[in-house]
């Protein structure tokens, strides 16, 4: 049997990302949606970036906690999802299961690059690399949720939790205009695959829409 994924006669699983800024809420809807799928009959792989492998979790701790210079943050979030598509994305996809992803590369896009203002050229070389761009199936999610809400509702949500501020949750209110604005960005450029949300609606709002979504979602 040959090991290259790309001969394989499984059908390719599909692939789908969420993402939103800090307390957007994406997170109550992760494994709520693993479950959804699953009932439909479909194998379901529940993952999250930064992280997602042994290696990828130990930077992730790093990436929440200590300052870095932003273009050395946006290496570190691609070389964290290489190995992330290698070891973890690519192959379960192969296996015909379908991945769901609590971020991915939009989120680079958003935080370093919106966020940061690291260079898009660069994110988008980064993202043609990791991806593998050219490659026989270039791992593109087919799907992207993106879960959008005011800053002031997300920050208000952060707050009420109680729990500690990661890195990026202690940066101000200007910085997460700018992400969320980053974030409808990516959505204007990739119609095709994004489903812009709103993350104001109750749970039982947002599930019912993402029924209607996985519907179409053949
Ligand atoms: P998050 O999903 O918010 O983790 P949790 O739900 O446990 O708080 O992700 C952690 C942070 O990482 C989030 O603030 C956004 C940031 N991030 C980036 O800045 N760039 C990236 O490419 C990714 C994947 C995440």
């Amino acid at each position: 049997m040959s090991s290259d994924p790309s001969v394989s006669s499984t059908p390719r699983g599909k692939f789908i990302t969420l993402e939103g800024i800090d307390g957007a809420g994406k997170s109550s809807h992760v494994r709520w949606l693993g479950d959804f799928l699953r009932t439909r009959g479909h194998e379901v792989l529940l993952t999250r970036e930064p992280g997602g492998t042994p290696l990828g979790e130990k930077l992730r701790a790093s990436l929440l906690s200590e300052a870095m210079h932003p273009e050395t943050e946006a290496l570190l979030m691609f070389a964290v999802r290489r190995e992330h598509v290698a070891a973890v994305i690519a192959p379960a996809l192969a296996r015909g299961e379908w991945v769901v992803c609590d971020r991915f590369s939009d989120a680079s896009f958003a935080y370093q690059g919106g966020g940061k203002g690291v260079d898009r050229r660069r994110l988008q070389a980064l993202e043609n690399w990791v991806h593998g761009e050219g490659a026989s199936q270039p791992c593109m999610p087919d799907l992207t949720l993106l879960f959008d809400v005011p800053c002031e509702v997300a920050r208000q949500r952060i707050v009420l939790a109680g729990r500690p501020l990661d890195r990026f949750e202690q940066e101000d209110a200007q910085f997460h205009d700018r992400v969320r604005h980053a974030y409808l960005e990516q959505a204007r450029k990739h119609p095709e695959r994004f489903h812009v949300l709103n993350g104001e609606l109750s749970l039982a709002e947002v599930r019912a829409r993402l029924v209607h979504i996985f519907t179409g979602l053949a």
